[in-house]
């Protein structure tokens, strides 16, 4: 694995190369981007990952600051893997420059997320613009746990013309239904309960309510996971997951899409 500090060295060395297939993360890696991994390099371009926790998409300082970082453990699965390149690149190598593109950021921006994080796509899309620029993948690989953020790259991607190609990938979760998440190794035992009990509630509830949509009944949902332990719901809405309207009435096509905290620790699944 050649492992990359600088964009203009890693231009050269992939510009000999037939294509690059992509895997953007901020470290910490897990069963979720293990298994992008594998799937990128099912395909005949050479795998780059990048790790880069991209200050500009976090809100809030701290949490910037307390995000997981683990670049030793993460050297080590890259290397087993057998990833070809690994770009960490330095926040001078990704924001010095002035991208060609200007980032396009979809009304849905403002929506779930966008509400409660400030700032939050305009830096995931500023920093996704500026990879796609350096890098101009054949593939980039993003998975369905963070929708939003995939919808709206995906609609950046089409705005601009950009050739690369995203390859959708479905959510890993625990044997407890849990989400992967870098997040999740600041839960202790106690607290993953807690999520794993969330996510079965809501996996019923989906069910039910697919049925009966009279059975959505928001506040009795939220008293029932604050019972489950859930501090602070941020928000949870119904969207099709095709072209993301609110869903109010019976319908087959959708996702419950929650954002909630547990202690301090703030978690998003859709299910
Ligand atoms: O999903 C992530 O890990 C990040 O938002 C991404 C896409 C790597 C951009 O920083």
């Amino acid at each position: 694995m050649k492992i990359f500090k600088d964009k203009h060295t890693l231009q050269k060395e992939i510009s000999k190369t037939k294509g690059i297939s992509f895997v953007p993360t901020m470290g910490g890696l897990h069963k979720g981007h293990i298994s992008l991994i594998k799937r990128s390099k099912k395909n005949k371009f050479k795998t780059l990952v990048s790790i880069f926790v991209n200050p500009t998409q976090f809100n809030k300082k701290k949490d910037f600051r307390s995000y997981p970082r683990s670049t030793k453990k993460d050297l080590k699965k890259l290397k087993k893997l057998k990833v070809n390149y690994l770009y960490m690149p330095t926040f001078k190598d990704i924001y010095g420059f002035k991208p060609k593109e200007k980032v396009f950021l979809d009304k849905f921006s403002k929506k779930l997320c966008g509400k409660f994080r400030k700032g939050h796509f305009e830096g995931v899309l500023n920093v996704v613009n500026r990879f796609l620029e350096i890098i101009k993948p054949r593939y980039i690989f993003l998975g369905k746990k963070d929708y939003q953020q995939l919808y709206l790259i995906k609609k950046h991607i089409e705005k601009r013309k950009i050739k690369s190609k995203i390859i959708v990938c479905k959510t890993i979760r625990e044997n407890n239904g849990v989400a992967l998440s870098t997040r999740n190794s600041n839960l202790n035992d106690n607290q993953i309960k807690i999520a794993s009990n969330i996510y079965y509630y809501l996996y019923k509830l989906k069910k039910r309510i697919k049925k009966n949509y009279n059975l959505f009944n928001l506040n009795r949902i939220k008293r029932d996971l604050r019972d489950l332990g859930a501090n602070k719901i941020d928000y949870l809405e119904n969207y099709n997951t095709k072209n993301f309207k609110k869903v109010k009435r019976q319908s087959k096509k959708f996702n419950i899409f929650i954002a909630y905290y547990i202690k301090n620790i703030r978690l998003i699944d859709n299910i």
